[in-house]
């Protein structure tokens, strides 16, 4: 990188196209008995967005911690533009590989430019002698740094907000400076966990528009996302991880009349899926107390209709005395 002050537009991590950015292979994540990612391949190439979808408790948000150092795989490498990340997480963004949080983490307390100038420490210099004695070299990269901020607050419609505190901002602001801080530390590969989970229908197409804006400016993206419509809309391919496995990956046409991920959505098992044997098992389980509450009923009702004939005689007995003038039409 020449400058700090990069004109918004341009990534200065951009890439040739068709380079493969992202590749990961055999990726497994287990957490004592439970294996949360199992042996999961995938390419994400520059001037793509890459969708990763899959039912919750599906592994997405572990396969991205194995991505950006923050989980070690228990198995699997991970490249990235075809050198082995690192298992540390600000060495992965140092690297190249930013990214945003299924629960936002941001600096509550700090300002909102504040929170992206954080963002920017991985490019920044100046060391810490500088910054203690804070000479011309310091100020140089401190401005550099505040107008570079200024234009992602800018590019994410957030600048007139650069002095608010960042817990005062409604939700969605607060997902798109997650996105400004991301992209302070100037990625070549932008991964975004479920960057509209609770935006309206406008701020999720806003944020539609500002992820093509992005990969415009040469940063490759991959996004998990449980909104449908916006992952159909705005990705060059899709990844479906079910338990751990990947399902299917293919373009959104091609993944989205899939019946195994239908199948998989709706819950339904189907041949060959990823815990086919336990869903049958359930299915099993099911019927058999499902036929077993029929018997009961059955014979509940043999038991009434056995008390109702031996009561018969009298009950009629009964009506017929009591039954007054009129009444045979009010039954
Ligand atoms: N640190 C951890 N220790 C133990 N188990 C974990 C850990 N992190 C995740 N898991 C388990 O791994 C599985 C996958 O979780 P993960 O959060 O990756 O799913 P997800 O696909 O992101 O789901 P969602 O759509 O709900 O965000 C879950 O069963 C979860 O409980
Ligand atoms: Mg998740």
């Amino acid at each position: 990188m020449t400058t700090d002050t990069t004109t918004q537009g341009t990534a200065p991590d951009a890439t040739t196209p068709g380079e493969t950015i992202l590749d990961a292979r055999g990726v497994t994540m287990r957490f004592g008995g439970l294996t949360a990612v199992r042996g999961v391949d995938l390419t994400v190439n520059s001037g793509e967005i890459v969708g990763l979808i899959g039912p919750n408790g599906a592994g997405k948000t572990t396969f991205f911690n194995c991505l950006t150092g923050l989980y070690i795989p228990t198995e699997g490498e991970v490249r990235y533009k075809g050198k082995v990340l690192p298992p540390k997480s600000f060495k992965v963004t140092a690297a190249g590989i930013a990214r945003t949080f299924q629960n936002i983490r941001l600096f509550a307390n700090m300002t909102v430019l504040e929170n992206v100038l954080v963002g920017r420490h991985t490019r920044t210099k100046e060391g810490l002698w500088s910054a203690l004695l804070r000479g011309p070299g310091f100020h140089k990269a401190e401005a550099a740094s505040r107008q570079r901020a200024m234009e992602l607050l800018e590019f994410v419609g957030l600048a007139h907000k650069a002095d608010h505190l960042s817990r005062n901002l409604p939700y969605g602001e607060q997902r798109k400076l997650e996105i400004a801080r991301a992209l302070a530390s100037d990625p070549g590969l932008l991964l975004l966990d479920e960057p509209t989970a609770g935006m309206n229908p406008q701020e999720t197409r806003a944020t539609e528009e500002l992820i093509f804006a992005i990969r415009d400016m040469g940063i490759a993206i991959l996004v998990i996302e449980h909104d449908m419509r916006f992952i159909m809309n705005l990705c060059d391919r899709v990844a479906v991880l079910v338990q751990g496995e990947k399902l299917i990956e293919g373009d959104s046409a091609t993944v989205q009349r899939d019946e195994r991920v239908i199948a998989a959505y709706l819950g339904e098992p189907f041949e060959g899926a990823p815990g086919e044997e336990e869903a049958a098992e359930v299915e099993r389980a099911e019927a058999q107390a499902e036929a077993q509450a029929e018997a009961q009923a059955e014979a509940a009702e043999a038991e009434a209709a056995k008390t109702e004939a031996a009561e018969a005689p009298e009950a009629e007995a009964d009506t017929t005395t009591d039954a007054a003038p009129g009444k045979e039409n009010d039954r």
